[in-house]
């Protein structure tokens, strides 16, 4: 089978195309990746040495580019984990979202209608269905949960779902949509929590809460959810979104401090700094639905998949090393050189 990977050099695309040629060494993996920022092909070092792995480059807002690839490497199944992926990017360039995330994906259904695909699997968020209250722990998210989106970036994300789900309605592209939680695991870009505070507290830099830090995610170790996807493309049922989350609920106050604790750093490195605009409180999904069906269960426990991580970011300091010394330099003084500090007296 021929399995297309857009997205393929960003984090958790990367992990997938490592499962997949690990587990189903009979397929081949063509990953499609633009190498925006977030793209990194020395991720990929390892995979480019296996001969069922092939990498193009090329954009999926690129109608031209997406019909070549599908005209030459002719995928059973596209996997689409290309997006501009960070909240505080979106929230400081919506559109650049709209155009990658909902016209990327409109063009991406457009070939898969054209060519005719097997499966085209759209690699959504638990963030389209919006946030919970904090003090409702009975609450989360299921496959039925309205979609109410906070930040741009959902906002696209939700769209492109409902793209997807329109295409499979209507011009009966056989798709699948997975929302999952906060992954989190190798390759990770460190822009987003918690590899930017390992490497911060790596470094001796103070680690930057955003507002009380009392904010929840539900964490989910990267190749559990690679588990998931790989299990709802061979067995999934055409049509359906499938939910794809850990119990691994984990203010980011607790986060932040088990990761110091594990590095030996001192808690004086957290400064609590201005909040993320329209910051969503608590995510939380409940996996029933590809538990009971498709007999998927999530095997790390947040307390290992931290360890495992901070492990990671020890012995490959060269690949975030070389990020550091590039554009993200500029990204981390305009994200975070203005952005005003909060001392909070009660935690
Ligand atoms: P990432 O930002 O690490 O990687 C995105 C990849 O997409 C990069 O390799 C980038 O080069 C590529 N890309 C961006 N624009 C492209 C374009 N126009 N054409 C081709 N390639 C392009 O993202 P990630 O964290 O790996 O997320 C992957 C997917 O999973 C995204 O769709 C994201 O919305 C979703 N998701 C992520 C998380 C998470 O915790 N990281 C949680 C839920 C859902
Ligand atoms: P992030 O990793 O950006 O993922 P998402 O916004 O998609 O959940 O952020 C996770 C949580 O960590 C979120 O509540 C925002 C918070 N956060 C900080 O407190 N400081 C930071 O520097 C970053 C990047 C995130």
């Amino acid at each position: 089978m021929n399995i297309a990977v857009t997205g393929g050099a960003g984090f958790i695309g990367s992990n997938f195309v490592y499962y997949e040629l690990k587990n189903h060494p009979e397929d081949r993996i063509i990953c499609f990746d633009a190498l925006t920022y977030a793209g990194n092909l020395e991720t990929l070092n390892s995979a480019m040495e296996n001969p069922s792995f092939k990498f193009i480059r090329g954009d999926i807002t690129n109608r031209k580019q997406v019909e070549t690839f599908f005209e030459n490497e002719k995928p059973d199944i596209l996997v689409n984990f290309a997006a501009e992926s960070h909240v505080d990017r979106s929230i400081e360039n919506p559109q650049l979202f709209l155009e990658t995330n909902v016209l990327g994906t409109s063009v991406l259904l457009d070939a898969c209608r054209k060519y005719s695909v097997d499966r085209y699997h759209q690699v959504s968020t638990d963030e389209v269905y919006g946030d919970l209250p904090l003090d409702r722990p009975d609450m989360m998210f299921t496959e039925e949960s309205n979609l109410h989106t906070s930040s741009p970036y959902s906002a696209s994300k939700a769209s492109a779902d409902l793209l997807v789900q329109a295409y499979e309605r209507t011009y009966k592209v056989p798709a699948t949509i997975s929302r999952c939680s906060n992954n989190y695991g190798p390759f990770h870009f460190p822009e987003k929590l918690i590899p930017l505070m390992i490497i911060n507290a790596l470094n001796n830099r103070k680690l930057p809460v955003y507002g009380d830090g009392l904010n929840v995610r539900d964490w989910l170790y990267v190749e559990d959810h690679c588990k998931a996807i790989d299990l709802i493309i061979r067995e999934g049922h055409v049509g359906e979104v499938y939910n794809i989350g850990g119990h691994n609920e984990h203010s980011n106050m607790d986060v932040v401090k088990m990761i110091l604790h594990e590095l030996n750093k001192p808690e004086s490195l957290i400064e609590h700094v201005a909040d993320r605009k329209g910051h969503d409180r608590r995510y939380a999904i409940d996996p029933t639905k590809i538990q009971t069906e498709l007999g998927w269960q999530p095997e790390t426990k947040f307390e290992d998949g931290i360890k495992k991580t901070i492990k990671w970011y020890l012995d490959n300091r060269s690949w975030w090393e070389h990020i550091m010394n590039g554009e993200y330099q500029h990204y981390y003084e305009r994200m975070y050189g203005s952005r005003k500090k909060y001392v909070y007296s009660s935690l």
